[in-house]
């Protein structure tokens, strides 16, 4: 038998944390009691200044009243119904107003609870629009290095996150990845950078050319990989994936779990970039964070074929979540679009964005940095790694919330995503604190 757990921990040790240090934790936890517009109150009653959006889940700003009394609402009206073979009106007045605001033609709009199951629904139509067209032999997924799809199986599976695999084996056969776009030639390139977009792509069709197209069932992309470090598509790279995808009739995933619903200064990435793809996952920000929620936007004949070839009275798509459609998390999200909506929110995010940019890219001065980048109101920051890989990244995350900051670190990098409320105040706090941080490890 192990030893029993110190007492001193002992009120933490029951919850297994997800992503966290969990024994580090217990000796120096950091727990968020409160929070309120751009700022966290810890259990000190410390404030701390939010520069991720919560995990890039709440944009709007926290606590918002309006969602808060939706939900309220929703619980009293209507708190459960079953999500199988019955709905609740929430969700056809939210999948309506998704459609109208993405890209043209994904208008057909599955939900699901995070933006893993997005995820792993995405991978499932692709596979099943093939099969219902004769294509069943259509079965690989083409992913990226350094993607993050999640961390179900075909999502982390696809992804390309060394951690995330290296514990949980082989993993979704018939996988294989692209290169990453984060090249040394783009270093310091704020926006898309110059170099390699096309040959990069490219490799798409590399594993065209090994595999054979018709093989290949969906290719998954971030439009910016977010949680590997912000890595910003290089010019034309996406364009490209898009002619190819076309060309040999792969579907094109975006995973916009983060760049989804502003962050890019459009509504989608998708929009930002001027590439529109098949499938379009999205989480997080769709309810402000405030209740779990994902979907995937489908184009509209991708659903009809697997509509079309199922008989009259049959379940078409063989895949659903006890919480596909929640009606608590439905009416979060309608709040939700409606401050987007009335706040001209993504406006003010996109007006934000130089500012956010070039405070980002300033710190190219600090010793220790070696590569900055961002897009919209996403951005990031390597450090040199110090004393082993991760740990300058985590030494930066623990000092910063002791100065009353949140950030996210990925590794060595620095990953800001800040709320769209921000005032110009709140981002030079930010950046001040940061720079104050990285003089000290
Ligand atoms: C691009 C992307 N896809 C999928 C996911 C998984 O979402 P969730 O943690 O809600 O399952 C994330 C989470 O950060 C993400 O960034």
């Amino acid at each position: 038998m192990n030893q029993p757990a110190s007492r001193s921990n002992e009120p933490l040790i029951h919850h297994w944390m997800p992503f966290t240090a969990n024994k580090q934790f217990h000796d120096a936890p950091r727990i968020i009691a409160r929070a309120e517009g751009v700022h966290y109150w810890n259990t000190a009653g410390e404030k701390l200044l939010d520069s991720v959006s919560g995990l890039y889940t709440t944009p709007a700003g926290h606590g918002r009243r309006e969602i808060r009394d939706a939900v309220a609402r929703q619980l009293e009206e209507l708190d459960y119904a079953p999500a199988f073979q019955f709905g609740v009106p929430g969700s056809f007045r939210l999948a309506t107003e998704l459609a109208q605001m993405l890209p043209a033609g994904l208008n057909r709009v599955f939900f699901a609870g995070s933006g893993s199951e997005a995820v792993e629904s995405a991978l499932k139509v692709a596979i099943q629009y093939h099969r219902v067209r004769g294509q069943g032999q259509r079965q690989r997924i083409i992913g990226r290095a350094r993607g993050y799809h999640g961390v179900n199986f075909g999502g982390w599976s696809v992804g390309g996150m060394v951690k995330n695999r290296e514990a949980f084996g082989l993993g979704l056969p018939g996988v294989a990845h692209m290169r990453h776009t984060h090249i040394p030639e783009n270093r310091f390139q704020m926006g898309q950078g110059e170099h390699g977009g096309v040959d990069l792509a490219d490799d798409l069709q590399r594993m065209i050319d090994l595999y054979g197209a018709d093989t290949i069932a969906a290719c998954i992309v971030e439009p910016i990989a977010g949680s590997t470090g912000v890595l910003v598509p290089p010019k034309g790279y996406l364009e490209r994936l898009r002619e190819i995808c076309t060309k040999h009739g792969i579907l094109l995933i975006f995973d916009e779990v983060i760049c989804g619903f502003g962050r890019t200064g459009a509504p989608f990435a998708a929009d930002a970039f001027g590439v529109v793809p098949d499938m379009l996952t999205m989480a997080k920000a769709i309810t402000n964070g405030n209740i779990p929620m994902a979907a995937v936007a489908v184009r509209e004949d991708v659903q009809q074929a697997i509509l079309d070839a199922a008989g009259p009275e049959a379940v078409e798509f063989f895949h659903g979540y006890t919480y596909s459609a929640h009606p608590v998390a439905c009416a979060a999200a309608l709040a939700t679009l409606k401050i987007f909506r009335e706040d001209d929110l993504f406006a003010r995010g996109a007006a934000l964005a130089p500012k956010f940019l070039e405070r980002i890219a300033a710190l190219r001065d600090v010793p220790i940095v070696i590569d900055t980048r961002g897009f919209g109101l996403l951005g990031a920051v390597d450090l040199a790694p110090e004393g082993g890989p991760g740990k300058r990244g985590f030494a930066v995350l623990r000092r910063a919330f002791e100065q009353g900051l949140v950030l996210r670190v990925a590794g060595d990098t620095v990953i800001f995503a800040p709320l769209f409320i921000t005032t110009d105040d709140q981002l030079d706090e930010m950046f001040d604190k940061l720079r104050k941080v990285l003089a000290t490890v």
